[in-house]
């Protein structure tokens, strides 16, 4: 299975933090936001990973992440021009893709729950098998989001894209696993009313077709999208608090490369080194101490 990060875009609802800075590289607590996206994909085992970013942005990213060893996989990066939806990153990644299936997240989607973990492993045998799977989550605010549709036998009928009167309190998170084909489905998405191939439009192909499931991540799940100044600082705050009081980290793509064992205890020394006397530096060597097996 291939992973794409789509972190593209201008992030105009964050100026002035963006007009200099690319949004995924924003702090989120004590990390560069796309710290996130990338360990989730992680976690899901995936290990070829195609970064997707804006031409003035592009090269920033491979300064943070390289071509990925330290955390044991295999980045590459595209350029997606102008901000034209998100489907467009199939066909940007078709190459990149072949004939596998793949998994796209967004590069502002941070996830933490427990079980989530299996619920991504879930998703990629699944993706193998040939069905797509999308997650709800519940809002108080669907409009603005991708929303699920359900009958009264809890079967999807519908989803989405921000409808000015949402049909359930369900939105679409922005991770998205996809069979063999997601490029050539991609291809074949019109463009909305607001000009963007919109994911929600592959959505509803995979429905029609009969081969999407949605997962609910249920009660302690959290899931944030951080798109606004006050999104950033909630997810901030949230992060610091779990991390503070449990004296771990949240996300941490070394660790996650530890415990799987795509790299070894002295690579994880050197990359804690790497990041000297900080708190991150100094998890990662209780990881490689073996302080930190619970
Ligand atoms: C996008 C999708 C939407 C999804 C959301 C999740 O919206 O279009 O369906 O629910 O991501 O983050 P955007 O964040 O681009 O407004």
């Amino acid at each position: 299975m291939k992973g794409i990060i789509l972190a593209g875009g201008l992030g105009t609802r964050l100026h002035p933090l963006t007009l200099a800075m690319s949004k995924h590289l924003l702090p989120v607590y004590d990390k560069p936001m796309i710290y996130y996206p990338l360990s989730t994909l992680m976690l899901a085992k995936v290990r070829d990973i195609l970064m997707i970013s804006t031409e003035q942005d592009v090269e920033k990213y491979r300064k943070l992440l390289g071509d990925g060893h330290q955390f044991g996989v295999n980045l590459s990066y595209a350029v997606q021009a102008s901000p034209d939806g998100i489907a467009q990153a199939f066909l940007i990644g078709k190459e990149f893709i072949g004939e596998e299936s793949c998994v796209l997240i967004l590069g502002d989607n941070i996830f933490y729950g427990s079980n989530f973990t299996s619920k991504l492993l879930r998703a990629g045998r699944n993706a193998d098998l040939g069905q797509a799977t999308i997650f709800g989550y519940y809002v108080k605010h669907p409009e603005r989001f991708g929303v699920v549709e359900y009958d009264d036998n809890g079967q999807v009928v519908s989803i989405e894209e921000k409808p000015r009167k949402p049909k359930s309190n369900y939105a679409v998170v922005g991770l998205y696993f996809y069979p063999a084909g997601a490029a050539e489905m991609a291809g074949r998405v019109e463009p909305s009313p607001r000009g963007e191939l919109e994911i929600t439009s592959m959505n509803e192909m995979y429905l029609k077709a009969g081969k999407l499931n949605v997962e609910i991540l249920g009660r302690g799940n959290a899931w944030m999208d951080v798109g606004t100044v006050e999104s950033l600082s909630d997810a901030s705050m949230f992060i610091r608090m779990v991390e503070q009081r449990q004296g771990i980290q949240i996300s941490a793509p070394e660790e996650i490369a530890y415990r799987y064992k795509w790299i070894s205890k002295e690579e994880l020394i050197k990359s804690a080194n790497r990041y000297g006397n900080t708190s991150y530096g100094a998890h990662l060597r209780a990881v490689a101490e073996g302080k930190m097996n619970w």
